[in-house]
């Protein structure tokens, strides 16, 4: 029987409700049919908004999304975006699929997107083929509440007034598709164009994040804040870091979504897990500069990356969600919480309908993947504390390179005043007879939800509800202790009212 010990005392820190945010690009389905049918769709919506999916969305409370890529940013300008549809420029989408942007989504349907979802903005700016003035004058169009051209623009656009940009991203993988440059460069360009993106309100200053690193490109991260940090508090709060999870290295051979082995299941959590590496790494980097962890390590693209559905576009990263996505979501969550002292937002690689998504839709049907049970268990960890624990575990796996612990786990102190227990089990065999202790706690009383199954499980237009969450009641409550088995291939969530 392994041991999770807990104890609620000893408070590590706040977990952001952002950890559990999510991420939009313009890219296949996700924004256009996903999210956006325009008023005129049979498909019920809200000012374009399809209701299904949006109603989807508040059940798991979104605290923040970005938009508008990911690379797309990078070639995205927003002025284009705004005004009369009818009149909106048409654009190639070159990076997803060569299809035709009509940038009927721009601004304004963003703000209205996230107003309708209750959740934070983050919005990611142009850097890499967008002038200074471009970015400087997205900010005033959206956040000045004074006279100026932006802000009258806006105003004549049918928006009185300012909305609230809570984050705003200074380019996208910089090191990449958003221009290719060397950190050096990117650094000086950051403390250039961040000069120009004005607080209008200071009750709402906006979080400025700077391009962090792909993955273990730990250079990168050390040179960038090399570079910018002698520029004093308030010029970045945040730096982000891309991790995706591929089965196999090899880009033009990643894997199936569905149809894969226990091996592939394995090598997927191994590689999963390396986010702890990443964030204890690039965190250790961060650390030099800004030891009292101002700045925020913002994972704003994470998740499972797989070869596209057959007969897909190639371009529209449309993949498939099985309980190995829900592993992956369960241990990457869990993660985020362990380390909530840096790690201050992360934003799951896609929201609808691209890579690891919690919705996918097909013209009217919409259905909740694994991935999106995860979050709706995990979403009690949204603005609580964390508090101490730690858990026994033993390898698993099927290859010498890719063993795993066999469990992974985070516990916090709720709003609601309850403890809040996530685990994962990530052995396909073997469930996981638990004794949990709380130190010095008098448990009055346990409720559970469970999700589990086989790992190729997943949901379909024509079977929505082949995986979905159950009530989970098999544990034994005395005293300070509560024993339970944790299925194999499994997330849960114990819900312990002391
Ligand atoms: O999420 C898909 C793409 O992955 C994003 O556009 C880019 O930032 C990353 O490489």
């Amino acid at each position: 029987m392994a041991k999770l010990y807990v104890n609620p005392k000893v408070k590590k820190g706040h977990i952001n409700p952002e950890l559990q945010g999510h991420f939009s690009e313009h890219l296949g389905r996700c924004i256009y049919e996903g999210i956006y049918v325009g008023e005129n769709s049979p498909i019920p919506n809200v000012n374009g908004m399809r209701t299904d999916v949006v109603e989807a969305l508040k059940e798991i409370h979104v605290p923040v999304l970005r938009w508008p890529g990911g690379c797309f940013a990078d070639e995205y300008h927003w002025k284009d975006g705004v005004g009369p549809k009818e009149k909106r420029k048409k654009m190639i989408n070159t990076h997803w699929g060569g299809v035709v942007e009509d940038n009927s989504f721009g601004t304004h349907e963003f703000m209205e997107l996230c107003r309708q979802l209750g959740c934070k903005t983050y919005i990611n700016g142009n850097l890499g083929s967008g002038t200074v003035q471009e970015m400087s004058e997205w900010v005033e169009y959206m956040t000045f509440n004074g006279v100026s051209p932006m802000a009258d623009l806006r105003k004549e656009n049918g928006h009185e007034e300012p909305w609230t940009v809570d984050y705003f991203g200074v380019g996208n993988e910089n090191w990449g598709c958003g221009g290719n440059m060397r950190p050096e460069y990117y650094g000086d360009l950051y403390r250039r164009y961040q000069t120009y993106l004005r607080n209008y309100d200071e009750k709402k200053p906006i979080n400025k994040i700077a391009c962090g690193a792909n993955g273990d490109d730990y250079h990168w991260t050390d040179k960038v804040l090399e570079t910018t940090f002698d520029h004093g508090n308030g010029f970045m709060n945040g730096m982000s870091l891309h991790y995706y999870t591929l089965p196999n290295d090899d880009w033009s051979h990643k894997g199936s979504a569905l149809d894969f082995d226990e091996k592939s299941w394995y090598r997927t959590l191994k590689k999963t897990l390396k986010m702890e590496e990443l964030i204890r790494r690039h965190g250790a980097i961060m650390d030099q500069y800004d030891p009292e962890k101002k700045i925020g390590m913002v994972i704003d693209e994470w998740g499972t990356w797989y070869d596209v559905e057959p007969g897909t576009n190639p371009g529209f990263l449309y993949q498939q969600n099985t309980m190995r996505d829900a592993l992956v979501a369960g241990i990457n969550l869990n993660l985020f919480n362990k380390n909530c002292d840096r790690v201050k937002m992360a934003n799951i690689a896609q929201m609808v309908n691209v890579l690891q998504a919690v919705i996918l839709t097909e013209g009217q049907k919409m259905l909740k993947t694994p991935t999106w049970y995860v979050f709706h268990m995990y979403q009690h960890h949204q603005d609580a504390e964390l508090v101490e624990s730690s858990v026994e575990t033993k390898c698993v796996g099927l290859e010498e390179e890719y063993q795993v612990p066999n469990l992974t786990e985070s516990v916090s102190l709720g709003r609601d005043g309850k403890l809040h227990v996530t685990m994962t089990n990530l052995s396909l065999t073997e469930e996981a007879p638990i004794q949990a202790v709380f130190a010095q706690t008098d448990i009055k009383s346990v409720k559970g939800t469970v999700l589990t199954g086989k790992m190729h499980d997943h949901n379909t237009f024509e079977a929505p509800g082949q995986v979905c969450s159950a009530a989970f009641d098999g544990f034994t409550v005395s005293g300070s202790q509560v024993d339970f088995t944790l299925p194999a291939c499994s997330v849960l969530h114990l819900e312990v009212e002391v």
